[in-house]
């Protein structure tokens, strides 16, 4: 969800009001989302790198997730939509965490779509830590070093979820930035310079299209 500094700075905003009109934007997108029918919707909320940033803007965007868990993605729970985060949970506040908890528990029984909320999350972090709980349960002897696979790794990331089909990267920049790494080894990658608080429903919709363009061969040729 690249750009909210940016978009608030154009507007000769502080660069929390972004952030703020990046979560209205986050709330349109889920719902959309869901009513395309897509199954799961990945968002990068927060970077274990963000903490690199004032404290000041870090403590506004923290207090701004809390306000959203409690209230705002209410919204989008009664919806049907499951909420679950990937990342860390050092050094997230207790408040972070509650509120996290709390929208997880609400929303657990709900089965038409989920929104996986990176927060306190690196790709090359998760890589580490899976391979960390890995080298525990093969100690244990939970599971033997000929079943470890693509596929059975996959069962240690943060969520249990499938590869990603498509990649929107907001704002301009074209890179991944330590972003969902193990699960996007295949994804389609859609660049737009739009700024993440005006990527409306509409650009949604461009790059649904843009994917469905593509040819997904996996390695294989075409037959
Ligand atoms: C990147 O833009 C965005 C973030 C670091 C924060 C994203 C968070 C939200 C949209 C808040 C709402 C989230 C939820 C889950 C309710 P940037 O600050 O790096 O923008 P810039 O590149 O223009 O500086």
């Amino acid at each position: 969800m690249d750009g909210n500094g940016r978009w608030a700075i154009k507007q000769g905003k502080n660069r929390s009001e972004g952030h703020k009109e990046g979560a209205k934007t986050l709330e349109k997108l889920a719902l959309h989302a869901k009513k395309l029918g897509i199954k799961i919707l990945s968002v990068y909320a927060f970077s274990t790198d963000n903490f690199k940033r004032s404290k000041e803007e870090v403590d506004y965007l923290m207090n701004l997730l809390i306000y959203y868990f409690q209230n705002k993605l209410n919204k989008v729970c009664e919806q049907g939509i499951k909420v679950v985060f990937s990342g860390r949970k050092t050094p997230l506040s207790s408040a972070v965490l509650e509120a996290m908890d709390k929208i997880v528990k609400k929303t657990e029984k709900n089965e038409e779509c989920i929104l996986n909320i990176c927060l306190n999350y690196g790709g090359q972090e998760e890589i580490v830590d899976a391979a960390l709980k890995i080298s525990e349960d093969l100690n244990k002897g939970i599971i033997k070093k000929e079943d470890l696979n693509r596929e059975s790794f996959q069962h240690y990331l943060y969520q249990d979820l499938p590869p990603i089909d498509l990649l929107i990267r907001t704002g301009k920049e074209h890179r991944l930035s330590n972003f969902m790494l193990y699960q996007s080894f295949y994804a389609e990658i859609y660049f737009t310079d739009i700024l993440f608080p005006d990527f409306l429903e509409k650009n949604l919709d461009e790059a649904l299209y843009y994917y469905g363009t593509r040819d997904r061969r996996f390695g294989n040729i075409k037959s």
